[in-house]
C-alpha cells in the first residue's frame, strides 16, 4: 500500500561525526557504516516516521516475524565520487523498483518512491564526506525491510520498518575468483523466491558455499534445481561467459535475479558490437568449450563484485583453469563501467543520477 500523503523526513543529525577515525584503505566490504541511516515504519497501513538519524542499534521484540519467517529483502546500490566531488548514484530507479518487486514476492507493502529518493539523497548528501573519490572506492548503500510485527503465526506482518544503511566500499573479491558448479544444492526454484532479493536466498546458500569453499572454490555458479543442467548465477553476482567472442548469459527468470550490473553490460556489449546471447547456457557446453580451448572468459557481474574475472571453474571431479585474454572483456567492461560510474566518460545510456 501507498501512502496518499508524503510524511516529512525528520533529521536528527549527528554531533560527532566517525569520518576521521576510518581507515579507507583497509575496509572490509559492508562493516563500517556511516554516520547516520535512515527508517521507516509501517503501521496502521501506512509508512510513516521517516527519519534520518545517528547510525546505531536498534530495539526489536525477539518476537519480530523477521526473526522466525525471515519475511526481510534487501538491495544493493552504490554512490562514486568523481575527482571534482560530484557525487553519483548509478541506476538508482532500478533499485527502488526491484526491491518493491521483491517486496511484493514476500508480501511485503510497496516502500513509496518519494520518500525513497528523499531519503536516499539526503542521507548520501549528509554521509558524503565518508565517499572517497577514486577508481574501486564507493559508497555501498544496503537498503532493507523487515517485519517488525510481534507474534510468531506464520503469516504476513502488519508492521514494518524500512532502513537504508551506507558502508564506505572497496573490492568484494579481491583476486580472481574461483567457481564450482553446483551439482547437488540448489539456490532456486521455478515459482520459488530466486529473483527476489529474499535475505533467505542468500543465507540458504551459506552452508554450500563452505563445501565449495573446503575444496578451493569461492563461489558457486548454481545450476537449475530440476536437473542441474542450465548455469544460472553466481549467488553474489550474475555470470557471463565468453565463447570464442560471443557473450553468453542466462536470461533472468523466476529462479535469475535481475541484476543491475548484468543488465548494463549487455547494453555496454551491446553498444561495442560485441555478439550477445541471452539463453539457457547448458553445463555440458561450457564443460566443452573448456576443453577444446574455445572458452576465453567467464566473469561474475553484481553491484558488490562490480566485474569479477573467474580463474577456474570446478565440475565433477574436474578444474578448469582460465587464462584472462590479452582483449579480456572483463577488463573492457569493468573499465567501461567504472568509468561511467565516476562521471569519467559519458553516459550514453543515461545511467548516472547526480546527487
Ligand atoms: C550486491 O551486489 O549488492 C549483492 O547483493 C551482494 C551482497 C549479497 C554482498
Amino acid at each position: 500500500m501507498n501512502s496518499s500523503i508524503t510524511p516529512k523526513l525528520n533529521i536528527l543529525k549527528t554531533e560527532t561525526s566517525r569520518v576521521k577515525e576510518v581507515d579507507f584503505d583497509n575496509l572490509v566490504f559492508g562493516s563500517t557504516f556511516t554516520d547516520h541511516m535512515f527508517e521507516c515504519d509501517f503501521k496502521d497501513g501506512e509508512w510513516q516516521n521517516p527519519t534520518i538519524r545517528p547510525y546505531g542499534n536498534l530495539s526489536i521484540s525477539p518476537g519480530a516475524k523477521v526473526f522466525h519467517y525471515g519475511q526481510a529483502v534487501f538491495e544493493g546500490m552504490k554512490a562514486y565520487k568523481d575527482d571534482d566531488g560530484r557525487v553519483w548514484l548509478f541506476r538508482p530507479e532500478a533499485n527502488f523498483e526491484r526491491i518493491n518487486k521483491s517486496a511484493k514476492r514476500l508480501a511485503i507493502p510497496e516502500f513509496p518512491r518519494d520518500i525513497f529518493f528523499e531519503a536516499l539523497t539526503t542521507l548520501v548528501r549528509m554521509d558524503k564526506e565518508w565517499i572517497q573519490p577514486g577508481l574501486g572506492n564507493s559508497l555501498y548503500i544496503r537498503p532493507f525491510v523487515m517485519a517488525t510485527q510481534v507474534g510468531v503465526s506464520a503469516s504476513p506482518s502488519d508492521e514494518y520498518k524500512f532502513m537504508i544503511l551506507a558502508a564506505p566500499a572497496q573490492a568484494y573479491y579481491t583476486g580472481d575468483v574461483k567457481v564450482v558448479i553446483a551439482d547437488h544444492y540448489s539456490r532456486a526454484a521455478n515459482g520459488g523466491v530466486g529473483a527476489a532479493k529474499a535475505a533467505g536466498n542468500y543465507g540458504a546458500q551459506f552452508y554450500p558455499t563452505n563445501l565449495a569453499r573446503e575444496k578451493g572454490f569461492h563461489q558457486i555458479i548454481w545450476t537449475d534445481d530440476s536437473e542441474h543442467k542450465y548455469l544460472e548465477e553466481a549467488g553474489t553476482m550474475n555470470v557471463f561467459f565468453r565463447v570464442n567472442d560471443t557473450l553468453i548469459t542466462a536470461p533472468v527468470s523466476d529462479r535469475i535475479l535481475d541484476g543491475v550490473t548484468r543488465k548494463s553490460v549487455i547494453d555496454i556489449a551491446k553498444h561495442n558490437n560485441i555478439d550477445v546471447e541471452v539463453r539457457p547456457v547448458l553445463v555440458s557446453e561450457i564443460v566443452e568449450a573448456a576443453k577444446d580451448g574455445s572458452l576465453k572468459e567467464i566473469f561474475g557481474a553484481g553491484t558488490a563484485a562490480v566485474i569479477s574475472p573467474v580463474s577456474a571453474i570446478g565440475h565433477k571431479e574436474n578444474v578448469y583453469e582460465l587464462t584472462k585474454p590479452e582483449d579480456s572483456y572483463s577488463a573492457r567492461f569493468k573499465k567501461d563501467l567504472m568509468s561511467i560510474q565516476h562521471n569519467i566518460t559519458e553516459d550514453p545510456f543515461g545511467w548516472r543520477f547526480e546527487v
